[in-house]
């Protein structure tokens, strides 16, 4: 079934065209990759599906329903979720409450019920903590709970940041770069999560460097630069394709 529906879309910013008449679709289950130069415009597409920019022309189906003028609250409602390129956590709030403020988004909490601390906000405040705690184990981060975010390695702040993303309920999950700057064994286990995340239901958008990882867990990738698809394929057939060896690839090509 497929999922999300992207036509005819671009986003241009002034002058510069950032996505230009681009389209696509995701099917749901999917682990979907999304590779090109940097500058090809994928972050750009990630903020226009989740509503950061309104697209300057095009339409965004998620579900059947066109979410191309939803506001970033709306998308998040209806189960899109994203991460950043760059950490964005709470660093001076513990790992636990980092996921505590992800689960507020989907939780009945009223404002007035929060500020006189009535009794259902304190169980829905118990009900956040053993979902947070549930994700964090789910995420492998339970020996973490009690520390400071700043305190964790690299590999398992970015592993809470899609833990944040995951208290939001997602139904397709974007994911942007989440194996920079890590060591082999950090992208390993990163690697291990993604596969966990889907086979829990969830459709992943992954905007990836690494080659190895990129060819080793997508279904499928599509390629775009300079805001338009290239090509698009499954690892093997995407490895043979000369438009995206000379836009892209070159001596990562060969990675196994
Ligand atoms: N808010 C903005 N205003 C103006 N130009 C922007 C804005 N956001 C992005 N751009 C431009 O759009 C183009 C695409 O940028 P984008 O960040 O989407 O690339 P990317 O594919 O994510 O690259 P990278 O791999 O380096 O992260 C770039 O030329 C960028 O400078
Ligand atoms: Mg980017």
């Amino acid at each position: 079934m497929q999922l999300l529906a992207i036509d005819d879309l671009s986003m241009r910013f002034g002058g510069l065209t950032a996505i230009n008449d681009l389209g696509f679709s995701v099917d749901q289950g999917e682990i979907r990759g999304l590779i090109g130069p940097n500058g090809a415009g994928k972050t750009t597409l990630f903020n226009v599906i989740s509503g950061v920019y309104k697209p300057s022309k095009g339409s965004i189906t998620f579900k059947g329903t066109e979410i191309g003028t939803m506001k970033p609250h709306r998308t998040a409602r209806m189960g899109i979720v994203r991460t950043f390129q760059s950490i964005t956590l709470f660093k001076n709030f513990s790992v636990l409450k980092n996921v505590m403020i992800g689960c507020h988004l989907n939780s009945n909490y009223s404002y007035w019920g929060a500020l006189f601390n009535t009794a259902k906000t304190r169980s829905s405040e118990q009900e956040n903590e053993s979902r947070a705690r549930e994700i964090l184990e789910f995420m492998g981060l339970t020996q973490y709970v009690d520390d400071l975010a700043a305190n964790l390695p690299h590999g398992h702040q970015r592993a809470l940041g899609i833990a944040i993303a995951m208290a939001a309920e997602p139904e397709l999950l974007m994911l942007d770069e989440p194996c920079t700057g890590m060591n082999p064994d950090e992208t390993a286990e990163m690697v291990n999560l993604i596969n966990k995340i889907r086979d829990r239901g969830v459709t992943i958008l992954l905007i990836e460097h690494d080659m190895k990882v990129v060819m080793g867990i997508c279904d499928k990738i599509t390629v775009i630069n300079f805001g338009t698809k290239i090509a698009e394929g499954t690892p093997a057939e995407i490895r043979k394709d000369e438009l995206v060896h000379e836009a892209y690839l070159g001596s990562d090509f060969d990675a196994p």
